[in-house]
């Protein structure tokens, strides 16, 4: 496996010619080069909005007779990004201490940098989620957030989750695409793309337009995508693989339908105009918005739409003791 210790900012020709066969490769300077504007790209942040979608997840899928012990003593986050997940479930109660790890270790930086910053238990690392650098029986809590469809061979990482926690220990992934999802969403999102970088041509709307060369730089970015995008998957195959790794009490749970109709123009649309253009009223409109389709998803939708057409699909397991 490629072992990069250090982030790579500015990826070589070579480089990027070498990670189109190297998939782990493919990750790390892909999400190397997102890591310092990761953050404002997706509308991550760490008060309170980001805090509750955090801990909704959690909810979501953990029954409320086994969140009564809560806080977890140690968690460890896969795939931790820019640590979106993990440190706004702690900031929820949901874990005293926490390891956040990642193959790319610009995202490890950032993580750990923001832990720190929120004054959280958190300590980082360069981690494959393949084969992961920690003891069995080390951790109570396991998590994770759209990281499973990037690595080559889930059903591996799931036994290395279950050898790492401790007898009794959960895991919970969340933000997965599922198949039929992935296809509506990434539909939407390259349709958004491209009324968006058309409309910014018009004139009048010279500031709201991105240099071209950033433009440029996004689109050999987003064909990236299809190369670190490895998996979408089905509700039913991904227990059957938590099921075959060990785990017990495994159920899956998906979410967002007309949310993710909004949800992926939304995301498109600000990544196509410059940053900080839109502020913070834009975002909590967006968060509003998909918070009333969730409402409608979960209400409505729920009763006529199957499990696998909704855009999410999370997964929690337990170790048996
Ligand atoms: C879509 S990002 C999600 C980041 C973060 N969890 C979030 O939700 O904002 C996927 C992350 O998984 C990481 N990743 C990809 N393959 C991995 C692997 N085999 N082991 C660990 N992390 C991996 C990437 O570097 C990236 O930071």
């Amino acid at each position: 496996m490629t072992e990069i210790s250090e982030p790579t900012t500015k990826a070589t020709a070579e480089q990027v010619a070498a990670a189109f066969e190297d998939n782990k490769l493919a990750q790390i300077l892909y999400h190397d080069w997102e890591a310092e504007t990761y953050d404002e790209k997706w509308s991550i942040s760490y008060d309170q909005r980001c805090i509750d979608y955090a801990r909704g997840r959690f909810d979501a899928i953990v029954p409320v007779e086994d969140q009564r012990e809560l806080p977890y003593d140690r968690a460890l986050e896969l795939g931790c990004g820019t640590g979106f997940f993990l440190l706004n479930l702690m900031q929820s109660g949901v874990a005293r201490r926490g390891s956040v790890t990642d193959l790319s270790p610009g995202m490890v930086k950032v993580a750990t940098r923001t832990g720190k910053e929120l004054g959280l238990d958190v300590d980082g690392r360069v981690a494959d989620a393949e084969r992961i650098p920690y003891d069995d029986n080390t951790f109570d809590l396991v998590v994770g957030h759209a990281v499973l469809h990037h690595i080559p061979d889930v059903e591996l990482s799931l036994r290395e989750v279950l050898r790492v926690l401790k007898p009794g220990g959960r895991f919970i992934f969340a933000g997965e695409p599922t198949t039929v999802g992935n296809l509506y969403a990434r539909a939407l999102a390259n349709l958004t793309w491209k009324a968006t970088v058309q409309a910014m041509k018009l004139p009048g709307l010279e500031s709201w337009r991105r240099p071209q060369e950033e433009l440029d730089e996004n689109s050999r970015a987003a064909a990236l995508e299809w190369v670190v995008d490895l998996h979408t998957f089905d509700p039913a195959d991904l227990e059957k693989m938590a099921a075959n790794a060990g785990a017990v009490a495994v159920r899956t749970a998906s979410e967002e339908f007309t949310a993710a109709m909004l949800g992926w123009p939304v995301r498109t649309f600000e990544s196509t105009v410059p940053p900080g253009k839109l502020g913070w009223g834009w975002a909590k409109f967006a968060f509003g918005g998909w918070k009333a389709l969730s409402w409608v998803d979960e209400n409505v939708w729920r009763h006529v739409v199957p499990k696998g057409w909704y855009y999410n699909v999370m997964i929690t397991g337990i170790k048996p003791s």
